[in-house]
């Protein structure tokens, strides 16, 4: 069968773009899509408008982000109607949710697949179906154990030399405003060997750089097996041979000692921890599910800078949680002044069906919530170039990723710490280690002068 799908997609010279929203996970899975479909003949399309498979891989992490895909998808309706033979395709978190999905199918009759994060694999029979059988395909499954992290998935990655992957699947934490558990199911650990073997390759590849990545990282092998995220962490920097090494998300109930020991201990450990918080008050906290207060995060952040000096903290910050008063959201800033981070994300509160926080009482108010996130962004914007300036006269060791948005005569990459530097120099750079001196600090970047040639 997948044979003459092959012969179909290629003599129709078929090609394919994938819009992915949401986090690193979703990219990841994006990744795999891209290889499914080369696998079976397509090609990718530079454009949207050239393709004759859009995939949209979506998130519902809050509620701008389904807007945004309805809205999309909507926008394809006059380009469904020129090229009949168009398949739009949607998958990926929002999917997971059996009454959006139903909803998407009957608002547009044009969107021919749709399905979960636990059916990628099955992404070439569903194709056969709409392209020969010109059938409509919704293929969602709930099941808890993920079949989307199965080894032998071909995967079209980015250029090098940054790669993602995966160590583990889904959220066991049910933090009371998020929908990810629901939708991404319980959580489940690659084996170490897989991981490590994978990694090697990457390594022998010219890959430089890895990102681990799980919603909550700290709970690999939980359950599984005898090799925890420390233990994981230490044979990734000690029997792979890749050069840096980087993790995310650490839950801050799950860190241990250990764990910042091996960042302490290894090089090829990026000096970088995000570390949502999510608030600064241990009473919205505690609403929150989070499984820490204030103080214990407090100690857990001063113990990472006092154990790795000069490590870079990052974090996620949500505002306007129900019941969330002018002296918790008080607390929140007064945290992240304590903390200085060197960047933040922060959200306004979004209620998901379906989630405890969504029926709390005392939600509220939407000004209230924009009057709030204006003042942690302000705030966090000045800590974040004051972290920057400490940076200025030093020497620092940068991947060069690619080329500068700004200047096309620069190139760009990161520190050790995460910090984004810009400089001036040649395109064959790219891919690899430069030291530079840093010049200048810029609100969220630095920029530098390359100091090898
Ligand atoms: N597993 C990660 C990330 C989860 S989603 C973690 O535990 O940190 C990324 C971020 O989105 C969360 O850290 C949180 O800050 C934010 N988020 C999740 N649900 C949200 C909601 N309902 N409203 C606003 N922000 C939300
Ligand atoms: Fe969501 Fe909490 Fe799990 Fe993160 S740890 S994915 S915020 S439930
Ligand atoms: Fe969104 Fe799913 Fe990631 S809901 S944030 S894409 S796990």
């Amino acid at each position: 069968m997948t044979q003459s799908l092959y012969e179909y997609v290629q003599t129709h010279g078929l090609k394919y773009y994938i819009e992915t929203y949401g986090c690193q996970m979703n990219e990841h899975d994006s990744e795999k899509l891209a290889g499914i479909l080369q696998a079976v003949g397509y090609q990718r399309a530079e454009e949207m408008q050239e393709a004759d498979l859009i995939l949209f891989n979506t998130c519902c992490v809050r509620d701008h982000a389904e807007k945004k895909v309805f809205g999309n998808i909507g926008a394809l309706k006059p380009l469904s109607l020129r090229k009949k033979s168009l398949i739009v395709a949607v998958c990926g978190c929002m999917m997971q949710q059996q009454d959006v999905a139903e909803k998407l199918m009957k608002t547009f009759p044009f969107v021919k697949i749709v399905f979960g994060t636990n059916n990628m694999n099955e992404l070439p029979s569903m194709l056969y179906a709409a392209l020969m059988q010109k059938e409509r395909v919704l293929n969602v499954r709930q099941s808890s154990i993920s079949s989307s992290v199965i080894e032998d998935v071909p995967m079209q990655r980015k250029e090098r030399p940054l790669a993602t992957v995966n160590i583990m699947q889904g959220c066991n934490n049910f933090c009371t405003y998020c929908i990810v558990p629901y939708v991404r199911g319980r959580e489940w650990s690659r084996a170490p060997e897989d991981i490590l073997a994978e990694i090697r390759g990457l390594a022998q590849e010219g890959y430089q750089e890895v990102m681990l990545l799980g919603q909550n990282v700290n709970s690999y092998g939980k359950g599984t097996g005898d090799v925890d995220f420390a233990g994981l962490l230490e044979r990734v920097a000690t029997q792979t041979g890749i050069a840096r090494i980087r993790f995310m998300t650490s839950h801050p109930k799950d860190i241990s000692e250990r764990l910042l020991e091996q960042m302490a201990k290894h090089d090829n450990i990026c000096k970088q921890l995000h570390l949502p918080v999510q608030s600064g008050s241990s009473r919205i906290l505690q609403r929150m599910n989070r499984g820490y207060s204030r103080e214990e995060y407090l100690a857990l952040a001063h113990r990472a800078r006092q154990m790795i000096p000069g490590i870079a903290l990052t974090t996620d910050i949500i505002v306007g949680f129900p019941g969330e008063s002018q002296e918790d959201y008080e607390q929140t800033l007064s945290l992240v002044r304590e903390v200085g981070y060197d960047a933040a994300f922060t959200f306004v509160y979004s209620p998901r069906n379906g989630t405890p926080a969504a029926s709390f009482p005392e939600q509220i108010p939407e000004e209230i919530k924009q009057q709030r996130i204006v003042r942690l962004v302000e705030l966090q914007g000045e800590l974040t170039y004051q972290s920057n300036l400490a940076y200025v006269g030093k020497k620092e060791r940068v991947l060069i990723e690619g080329v500068s948005r700004r200047d096309e005569q620069s190139i760009c990459g990161r520190t050790d710490s995460g910090k984004m530097v810009n400089m001036p120099g040649p395109k064959e750079k790219i891919g690899g280690f430069v030291w530079a001196e840093i010049l200048e600090a810029k609100r969220t970047t630095l920029l530098g002068r390359m100091l090898d040639d």
